[in-house]
């Protein structure tokens, strides 16, 4: 099997001569990588290494005729399951984040729905300055992966942080990204996580406690285990996995959209997601004002998303979880029934259990068995219910149609 295609982006800066090593441990880890330089970048360091290196002609302009013929810039948007961008320099990064296409790996980065990494290296006061913070922010809330960067010694003389991470570091962080075999290969998963919010007016809403944290856990676990991961998420102060897709809703009625959408292809459904069981009946045009001492919500229910999912003829294999503050097994195992559930992970939550924390303990039930996973970090439990699912999903009669379609 050949390894994931790799848009390795040099831009100007002093650090892209570890680029090259990124590029020798990409390949080593059986990438296909295809170097592109920004102009900066030629002032640093040269395209015969990476050629040399990458084993392809580097690419370097929008304008070049030859490489559009072979290629085209939005051929190689699509060819990319993965762009990381090392070093990113802080003019990278602001162009980037307003959407710029003025280069041929800006234009590659707006075009591509492939994930983007981005390793920043810069001088320590342009890091901590406010515009490069609040573009880092807004790259992060669209789901580019931030990698460092390091504090330490600069070139430029003085020491703090903006030092681009080790190669090897680079390399390690998005090493999940790159992994073509597993348990899952070839497998689409589609999983929600994080909380709903609920509109009462243009500026208030009911929500949960959910951080995603659980969620995300299983979205990396799974892409870890070789699978096309698909993450349905409500609003959450993470970053999507490296190699995970991410799509963002905010309500219950946009993550019941959303998952509809997604679901065709799909072998397995995770709902983590905490969807709000019912929503205000009316959101208020204006902002509600203050009246009497009390007042009163018409509620509406909203729609089980999991539920619709397992109804459906062609269901993928259906994996929910349950979050119960007493008699955890027993409500887990109704639901499993009563949802028409494969699998279900039922966790006790409460104050400081479960929601917004970084363990959990879970108890795994389906029909006919259960299997109690220990209380650990998220992402080791998150690890060994993804085990468990591969295990369950493969006696499972969807796992060959699945592999047959597939
Ligand atoms: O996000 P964290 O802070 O890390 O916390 C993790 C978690 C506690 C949120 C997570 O581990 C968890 O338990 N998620 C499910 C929460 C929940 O809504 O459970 P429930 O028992 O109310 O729902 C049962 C199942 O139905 C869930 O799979 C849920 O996604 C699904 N559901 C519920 C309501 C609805 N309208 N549609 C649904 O699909």
């Amino acid at each position: 099997m050949q390894g994931k295609r790799v848009i390795v982006g040099v831009t100007g800066g002093i650090a892209a001569y570890k680029a090259a090593e990124l590029v020798r441990r990409l390949v080593e880890r059986g990438a296909q990588v295809q170097v592109v330089m920004t102009a900066g970048a030629q002032q640093f360091v040269t395209a015969t290494t990476f050629q040399a290196l990458s084993g392809r002609p580097v690419r370097d302009s929008l304008w070049d005729v030859a490489a559009e013929a072979a290629m085209g810039h939005i051929e190689l948007a699509r060819w990319a399951e993965l762009i990381v961008v090392a070093p990113a320099s802080a003019d990278f990064l602001a162009r980037l984040a307003h959407g710029h296409a003025d280069d041929l790996l800006t234009t590659l980065c707006l075009a591509t729905e492939a994930p983007i990494a981005v390793a920043p290296a810069m001088n320590r006061i342009m890091w901590a300055n406010a515009a490069t913070q609040s573009n880092v922010a807004l790259l992060q809330q669209r789901g580019v992966q931030v990698l460092g960067p390091a504090a330490g010694d600069q070139a430029c003389g003085e020491t703090g942080p903006g030092r681009m991470l080790e190669a090897v570091q680079i390399a390690d962080l998005i090493a999940p990204a790159l992994q073509t075999q597993g348990p899952l290969s070839g497998r689409r998963v589609l999983i929600t996580a994080g909380p709903t919010r609920e509109a009462l007016d243009p500026v208030r809403f009911i929500s949960n406690r959910s951080s995603g944290k659980m969620g995300y856990a299983v979205a990396q676990a799974l892409r870890e285990a070789g699978a096309e991961v698909v993450l349905v998420s409500g609003p959450v102060a993470l970053c999507a996995p490296p190699g995970v897709r991410r799509v963002d809703v905010e309500s219950a009625q946009q993550m019941t959209e959303a998952v509809q959408r997604e679901l065709p292809g799909t072998a397995i459904f995770i709902g983590a997601a905490a969807v709000a069981d019912y929503r205000p009946s009316e959101c208020a045009a204006d902002k509600i004002k203050k009246t009497g001492d009390c007042m009163q919500l018409a509620m509406n229910r909203t729609e089980d998303i999991i539920s619709a999912v397992a109804a459906r003829a062609d269901r993928p294999f259906v994996v929910g979880f349950a979050a119960e503050t007493t008699a955890v097994e027993q409500h887990a195992r109704e639901k499993l029934l009563r949802k028409n559930l494969d699998l279900i992970a039922a966790n006790e939550v409460g104050a400081c259990k479960a929601f917004d924390c970084d363990e959990n303990a879970l108890v795994v039930l389906w029909r006919g068995g259960r299997r109690e996973l220990p209380s650990a970090p998220k992402l080791d439990l998150a690890r060994a219910l993804v085990a468990l699912i591969a295990e369950r999903y493969s006696e499972h009669p969807q796992a060959a149609n699945h592999a047959a379609h597939g």
